[in-house]
């Protein structure tokens, strides 16, 4: 049976959540689920922005067959070829042969590297700002290069003000009946997704989401259509915001994440007493995280809300315990700027993580490392405990700052 959403008078929300997938992208752990939504505009033609993935696909055409009713669907448009939203394309070119696809240049080529149909003969291709109009609605097209691909584009309705965002304002978690992001509370039920899903999926995009932000600065937006999570039409500013300090990778709080990696729980203990310091030192927001009980995308997430982060491993197999230097990479490879790190390292008897840990920090822009490690051999002993006291004055001095 159909579950659909009405928008407004001409928009409805034709997608399905997912609440049976552990790994979304088969490596970010999803426990709330995830929404891929689609969107038909009825107007004197018939659209549909995007599909959804193959998982819901049964509902998805459910809803979208509701929704035509009787008329037949003129055209689907592609902003975004991942397939999580586009898996199910060569299926609505199928169901309505007549369709015509509607996408950017870059586009044809992966709809040519994942399917089979003939899209030369169907494709609409549209350029920035080229207005495509359906009736009483037209339509605008605004490119978005690698947010999070390189051929994704949004779509503005100029009638409605209504802008189609792609990835972009999107989040993990499904839609529990609620579709719109005024009738949940975003700030504490959603934004730790929200953020979770911005900084693994299109973190390392920084530039290109603020260079999409500048455009969409320039028009009037009343209501956001991502391709995940609620819709927004209200407090539209406050999401807004909050990309900006992703996409420009400014904390957003003034806090520590301390990330450990602890074999027999010293290097553990010395994290737990660096924390209990700061604590002493006034800091009040101190996030801790096991390297090897909390997920990486956990710990990405809060590295690019806090403003400190302080990375504890011991030396394993001559080089950084492995779960450590998984982490570390992962955060390299997603371009976390503007931090101050903080480095202990432990080892029985020859410490490099500390070492090696620096290096792959140094790969990061705009980015401070404490030139103090603190080294442990085996375990705290007095001697560190002073180490560990001057690096929680440096630290909180920071945040004071
Ligand atoms: Fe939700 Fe980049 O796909």
């Amino acid at each position: 049976m159909y579950c659909v959403k009405k928008i407004n008078s001409d928009l409805y929300w034709v997608g399905a959540s997912d609440r049976r997938l552990a790994l979304f992208e088969n490596v970010y752990p999803i426990p709330r689920g995830v929404s891929y939504n689609a969107y038909v505009l009825m107007d004197e033609k018939t659209v549909l922005l995007d599909t959804v993935d193959r998982s819901v696909s049964d509902q998805f055409f459910e809803n979208v067959e509701h929704v035509l009713g009787d008329r037949r669907l003129d055209y689907v448009i592609v902003n975004h070829m991942e397939p999580d939203h586009a898996a199910t394309l060569a299926e609505v070119i199928r169901r309505w042969p007549e369709v015509k696809v509607v996408c950017n240049a870059k586009t044809v080529p992966m709809i040519k590297q994942f399917f089979t149909f003939d899209i030369d003969s169907r494709v609409v291709l549209v350029k920035e700002m080229e207005m495509f109009c359906t009736g009483r609605h037209t339509l605008t097209f605004v490119m978005a290069p690698m947010v999070h691909w390189p051929e994704v584009m949004v779509t503005y309705d100029t009638t409605d003000k209504t802008l189609f965002s792609a990835d972009a304002f999107g989040t993990f978690g499904a839609i529990n009946g609620n579709l719109f992001a005024d009738e949940v509370n975003f700030e504490r039920d959603w934004l730790h997704d929200a953020r979770r899903y911005y900084t693994n999926i299109v973190g390392k995009y920084g530039n290109q989401v603020m260079a999409l932000l500048k455009k969409a600065s320039a028009i009037e937006i009343k209501t956001v259509c991502p391709l995940h999570g609620p819709v927004w039409r209200e407090n539209i500013g406050w999401f807004i915001d909050k990309y900006v300090k992703w996409g420009s990778y400014t904390p957003e709080d003034k806090g520590v994440v301390i990330a450990y990696a602890s074999i027999y729980g010293n290097t553990e203990n010395a994290a737990n007493i660096l924390a209990s310091e700061l604590a002493e030192r006034g800091v009040k927001d101190i996030r801790m995280y096991d390297v090897s009980a909390a997920h990486a995308s956990e710990i990405i997430s809060e590295a690019f809300r806090v403003s400190h982060v302080v990375l504890c491993a011991p030396t394993y197999n001559g080089g950084i315990f492995v779960n450590m230097e998984n982490l570390l990479h992962d955060l390299v490879a997603h371009g976390l700027q503007n931090r101050t790190f903080a480095l202990v390292q432990n080892g029985t008897w020859a410490p490099v993580s500390g070492n090696q840990m620096r290096k792959l920090l140094e790969g990061l822009k705009n980015t401070t490392i404490l030139e103090k490690t603190v080294t442990l051999r085996s375990s705290v002993k007095d001697a560190q405990l002073s180490e560990i006291a001057e690096l929680a004055d440096a630290i909180a001095a920071g945040i004071k700052a």
